[in-house]
């Protein structure tokens, strides 16, 4: 049995639910606190084992290559001021064994994975999205190679979600509970009306997959969106052999949504050891504000059109 060495990291969307934001720069370089979002996910590879990752990117995405680049001005500057622990910071995220794709156009998910072909030769990977940071005592890829290991197949992380929200993620049919937490799966779907979801279970963002997956991919037709679907592909593989479901039982932090960013932002923050002390304050405080009606009357942050500012011919 092959060693699964080998991460995918998709990154090439267009990340349209954080515009304006998102117009110049990668959603994946937004920061939890003080570090991007794609950053805990190379992390999360690394303590799970993994050694070489390809991150898929496309137009704008040049910053997540800087970030994970030297920067010796910088480097020799905070050297020189004596600053050891902004330099530790800086010099964390080089000299990994990063690599870099381009996704022509964002055709979607399972296109993207496409793009890792020849760097992923024959051997079993994971794909693991920037939208979803996790938080296990094992971290969740370990968990999906662990199964892998035992099961000698695909394993695809899978959590319960409120039924409502069916129709935002991939949802698998279960067939049978083999072990505690471990489905067996008549069917994929991808994105299913609630009242046609066949489960609570919904695909999140991190994937055990055998190379078989792109013949798939190659000759598979665009599903929900017009998009070339990883979920659609699983499900076809699914047909040939084995794919397990595996439930996470850890936190999960969307950061791909504006309020679940929001709410990791906060937790995070509650961890921090430099601001948690004043965070935890601060939400003390807001919290009677809240309760007494006084946040009404506050000042906000002003916002102002900037279409005011354009020229108007009329
Ligand atoms: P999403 O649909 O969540 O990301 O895709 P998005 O398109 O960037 O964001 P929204 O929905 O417009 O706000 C899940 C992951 O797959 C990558 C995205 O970068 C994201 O990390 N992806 C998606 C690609 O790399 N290529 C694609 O063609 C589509």
């Amino acid at each position: 049995m092959k060693k699964v060495r080998k991460a995918i990291i998709p990154a090439a969307g267009y990340g349209t639910r954080f515009l304006p934001a998102t117009k110049a720069m990668p959603k994946e370089m937004i920061p939890i606190v003080d570090k991007p979002t794609i950053q805990f996910i190379v992390e999360e590879a690394i303590a799970s084992g993994i050694e070489d990752i390809l991150i898929i990117t496309g137009k704008l995405k040049r910053p997540i290559e800087d970030h994970f680049d030297s920067n010796p001005e910088l480097e020799a500057s905070l050297r020189k001021k004596g600053k050891e622990e902004l330099l530790e910071l800086v010099e964390e995220t080089t000299g990994l064994n990063l690599y870099f794709v381009r996704q022509p156009y964002p055709l979607g998910l399972g296109h993207a994975v496409l793009q890792a072909k020849a760097f992923v030769g024959d051997e079993p990977f994971v794909v693991m999205l920037g939208d979803d940071i996790m938080a296990d005592e094992v971290p969740l890829t370990k968990q999906l190679i662990e199964g892998y290991e035992r099961t000698h197949a695909s394993n695809i992380a899978v959590m319960r979600v409120p039924h409502e929200e069916t129709s935002n993620y991939g949802i698998i049919d279960p067939e049978a509970e083999v072990e505690e937490g471990l489905y067996n799966v008549r069917k994929f779907v991808e994105k299913p009306n609630p009242e046609d979801a066949p489960s609570d279970l919904a695909i999140i963002g991190r994937y055990l997959l055998v190379p078989e997956i792109f013949d798939i991919l190659e000759k598979i037709e665009p599903g929900v969106g017009g998009e070339i679907q990883l979920t659609d592909a699983i499900d076809v593989l699914n047909k040939t052999q084995r794919v397990f479901a595996k439930e996470f039982k850890g936190e999960r932090y969307d950061v791909g949504d504006k309020f679940g960013f929001l709410k990791t932002t906060i937790q995070y923050g509650l961890k921090h050891p430099q601001v948690k002390d004043d965070l935890k304050q601060y939400i003390l405080d807001l919290s009677k504000e809240l309760e007494t009606g006084a946040i009404e009357n506050s000042m906000e942050p002003e916002v102002h059109e900037l279409e005011d500012n354009k020229e108007n011919d009329e």
